[in-house]
Order: structure tokens, then sequence, then C-alpha cells
């Protein structure tokens, strides 16, 4: 039986256990929990459970991101889904927020659209950009059939992720600067990219 202790030494590290800095965020592992829909919001307003919910997967400096959340009433795709445009829901979220944080978590909340997130004590905001909601009607060109400056090349197609990703980060105090490069390349890049991709794996999904 060898020395535990050296043992534990010699164990190589997961990299998913290791830590991570996203942008001013220590993460101490790379393992995140995706946003999920979960129509437990009765009235569009955050229940008490979701503090229990929550708080169980949170780990010290851990990112959490929480369910797609409406900005308005008219932001809204599914029933019972959580809310943040009214006083009702903002005071529903800071329990839920203040137990990740009384965990070492970090905690960000997805919005479908600009919001007044600051508000409510959350650590950040991811914007939902996919699954046929709203900005992915934009990055598509099979239902983009648009003729203006938001329709057409994958730079236009990319346009009103982008604007809205600038509003977001001035709307809620965020250093657009954190968020600027990845491998060099600014977010149009990064984007612009993405779309090429989705591209070339949707024409080779049709000739399948
Ligand atoms: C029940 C359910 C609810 C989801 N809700 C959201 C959501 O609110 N926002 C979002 O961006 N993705 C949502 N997703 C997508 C997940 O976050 C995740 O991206 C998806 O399941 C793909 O990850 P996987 O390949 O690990 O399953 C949901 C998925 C499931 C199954």
């Amino acid at each position: 039986m060898g020395n535990i202790g050296q043992q534990q030494e010699e164990t190589p590290k997961m990299p998913l256990l290791s830590p991570y800095t996203m942008g001013k965020f220590q993460l101490s592992h790379r393992i995140v929990l995706a946003p999920l829909t979960r129509e437990r919001s009765f009235g569009n307003v955050p229940q008490p459970l979701a503090t229990l919910y929550y708080s169980q997967r949170t780990t010290r400096r851990g990112l959490l991101i929480a369910e797609a959340t409406g900005v308005s009433d008219t932001a809204q795709g599914y029933p019972d889904t959580p809310g943040i445009w009214t006083k009702e829901q903002v005071e529903a979220w800071k329990p839920i927020v203040e137990a990740d944080h009384a965990k070492g978590g970090i905690f960000f909340c997805q919005i479908w659209n600009v919001g007044r997130v600051s508000h409510k004590g959350f650590d950040g905001v991811e914007i939902h950009g996919a699954h046929g909601f709203l900005i992915d009607h934009f990055m598509k060109y099979q239902v983009n059939d648009r003729t203006d400056q938001y329709g057409g090349s994958l730079e236009n197609l990319c346009r009103f992720a982008l604007e809205l990703v600038e509003e977001v980060a001035i709307e809620i105090g965020v250093d657009i600067k954190e968020c600027k490069t990845y491998e060099h390349k600014t977010p149009l890049m990064v984007l612009i990219q993405a779309c090429k991709l989705i591209r070339v794996y949707e024409n080779r999904e049709r000739r399948e």
C-alpha cells in the first residue's frame, strides 16, 4: 500500500475540474449548469423551491446559468417560466441568488431580451440565442428573408445578435472589453465563423 498523500499528488488532474478564468470570474472548475427551463415559476414568478433547486447545484466558484427568464410579458414562450420585469419577480429572484452566493457560487441569469437584470444581484447575463427563438430567427438564412441590413450576408445575419450583446452589456454595466477575444478574434469574427460552420453542417445534413 503506497502513501495516500503521495497517490493523490500523482493522480493527474482532470482538465474539467481545473480552474478557469472567465473574464473577472475565477471559476474553480469548468462544469457549468446549463440553462434548463423548468416551468415551475407559477404566474411567471420564481418560487421558493427554486432556492433549493439552484443551491443544490451550487459549488464554490462554480457557474450556474439560470433557466431562460423573460424580460417582458410579450417575451414569453412557455407557461410558468420566470420573468424579471415586475418588482414581484425581482424580489422572488433575490433569495435564490443569495442562496447561491452563500455557498460561494457564481450565478448568471439567462434572458430572452434586454432587461433590468442588474437589480437582482446576479453575477452576469447569458443571452438566449438558440433554439429557434428570436435571435436565432435572424441568424438562420432559411427563415431570415430580410433585404435590409439584417438579412443577406453573414455579417448582416449576425448584426441583430451583436447589437443586442452590446446593448445588454451597456445596460448591465459589463465591460465589453472582457469578452473581446477568443483566439484573438473579435465577437463579430467569432459569430461569423460560427455561422459559417452551421451553414456547412446544414448543407451536409441536406445532402445526406
Ligand atoms: C428540459 C430542458 C430545458 C431547457 N431549457 C433551456 C433554456 O431555458 N435555455 C437554454 O439555452 N437551453 C435550454 N435547454 C438546452 C440545454 O441547456 C442544453 O443546451 C441542451 O440540453 C444540450 O446540452 P446536452 O447536449 O448536454 O444535453 C433545455 C434543455 C432541456 C432538456
